[in-house]
């Protein structure tokens, strides 16, 4: 078989190379594992010698993490550039022949222009740096990336600038079509990443404030996600009511695009975007109230079955996961907690737990307990909290369930998931996102 391009993936962290090259990759992502192992070893390579990897290629893609700042000028809302640069400038040192360098890392906009400062000051070469932002969503990462939307190729407007683009264009022709791969300046195509993650963050917290309302006046948020979705120039997708989004990309993004218009002087429209922010943290609040006062205004020393860890199905990544806020909260009000999440590591949850919480891991293990499954998880429970959607969870045995729970069993479903019909008539007093209120369940407080 010809392979048209090889592709060398380097990484200092020789544990995470390790695993690449093992039978054990180190994320959960469906597809993935097949398509590396049918292509480790004969086109696709892992490997930690990091300088061989830059003077071999001709285009470098650059792929290092960009989290938000935590201290100093900007913390909280700016990106933290610190890889990026060193990764740069590691680039710089080594590369003896022109190289294409593309920023597939979300960054806020202008990097471009300072790396390309980095690589000529540094480098003994000439650059082209691309912007070429990944949309790719996790859990369906590898059927996004055969069947893009779109690809944003942004490069400087000079002619070794556009040469690069057309090379990158390239690439991906071999099996995108051509009309669905843009090409912009440089800005464009960085602000375009941002810009598009706040978008869909903000249809989410639209759709997650409608669901406030809707509990409030007795409307069915999935009715009208439905009956406004069907008007084409609102369209269906992102419309899904939940416990509030999460994940590596919307908050940080939303945050960067802040900082970028407060520092542009746009106070008016950094504000404008923070509120999708703002809404996503009540939206995590409500639930928990809702939980609370579900359970007679107190959940101290109650059991409560946490189902999911992950900030969506499919992926075991928890990086800004709702269910972290929630049970945050739920261990503040002295709750007991069990965890059941079909894809995510026990050491992560404490991570994230003794993170979230500032307690040291014997502290939260006071409140915690991890679970292998539902069952476990709803073992003398009052109530069970759905955070994500796996799949799983709509085909638990709900009667088997409630036997081994407390009454009245209560069930906050934060993803519309399940069949409330059902619940009910098995006895559960059941909360969903958005949809008109159990008139069993306490509302003694608006939530
Ligand atoms: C997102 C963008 O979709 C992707 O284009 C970009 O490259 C990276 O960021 P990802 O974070 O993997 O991808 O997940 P996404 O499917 O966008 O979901 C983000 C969060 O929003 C999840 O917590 C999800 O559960 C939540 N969500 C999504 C909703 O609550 N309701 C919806 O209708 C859609």
């Amino acid at each position: 078989m010809l392979f048209l391009f090889a592709l060398k993936i380097v990484d200092i962290s020789v544990p995470r190379i390790a695993a690449w090259n093992s039978d054990e990759l180190p994320i959960y992502e469906p597809g993935l594992d097949k398509v590396v192992k049918a292509c480790r070893g004969k086109n696709l390579f892992f490997s930690t010698e990091v300088d061989q990897g830059i003077r071999d290629a001709d285009i470098i893609f650059v792929a290092v993490n960009t989290p938000t700042k935590k201290v100093g000028m900007g913390a909280g809302r700016a990106a933290d550039l610190t890889y990026w640069e060193l990764a740069a400038r590691r680039i710089a040192s080594v590369a003896e022949t022109p190289k294409v360098v593309v920023e597939k890392s979300t960054v806020p906009i202008k990097t471009a222009e300072a790396i390309s400062a980095v690589l000529h000051g540094a480098g003994k070469t000439r650059f082209d740096v691309l912007s070429n932002p990944e949309f790719l969503a996790e859990g369906t990462a590898m059927t996004d990336l055969d069947n893009p939307d779109r690809v944003l190729i942004g490069g400087n407007m000079n002619e070794s600038g556009k040469a690069a683009v057309a090379r990158l264009a390239d690439v991906y022709a071999h099996w995108v079509p051509r009309e669905r791969i843009l090409t912009t300046n440089v800005w464009s195509s960085e602000l375009s990443k941002l810009v598009a993650n706040s978008f869909l963050a903000q249809r989410v917290s639209s759709i997650n404030a409608v669901s406030a309302i809707c509990e409030a006046s007795g409307a069915d948020v999935d009715e009208v996600a439905r009956a406004v979705g069907m008007d084409s120039r609102i369209g269906s997708k992102f419309l899904k009511a939940s416990v509030g989004f999460g994940g590596s990309c919307f908050q940080k993004d939303i945050l960067n695009l802040v900082y970028l218009c407060q520092s542009m002087g746009l106070a008016d429209v950094a504000e404008y975007f923070h509120s999708v922010v703002t809404m996503n943290d009540r939206q995590k609040e409500r639930f928990v109230s809702r939980i609370i006062h579900g359970l007679f205004n107190t959940v101290t020393g109650k059991r409560i079955a946490l189902l999911g860890f992950a900030f969506k199905k499919d992926t075991g990544d928890t990086r800004e996961s709702a269910s972290i806020e929630i049970c945050r909260r739920l261990i503040e009000e002295r709750a007991s907690v069990c965890i059941y999440d079909p894809k995510v590591e026990a050491d992560q949850i404490w991570m994230d737990l003794t993170a979230a919480t500032k307690l040291d891991k014997t502290e939260v293990q006071k409140y915690v307990t991890l679970c292998d499954s539902a069952y476990e998880a709803a073992l003398g429970a009052h109530a069970l909290a759905i955070a994500t959607e796996w799949d799983e969870f709509k085909t638990l045995d709900y009667d088997k369930i409630q036997e081994d729970m407390v009454k009245p069993s209560f069930v906050f479903d934060g993803r519309n998931v399940l069949d409330h019909g059902a619940l009910r008539e098995l006895g559960y007093i059941v909360y969903a996102i958005g949809k008109p209120l159990d008139p069993k369940l306490n509302t003694s407080i608006n939530c």
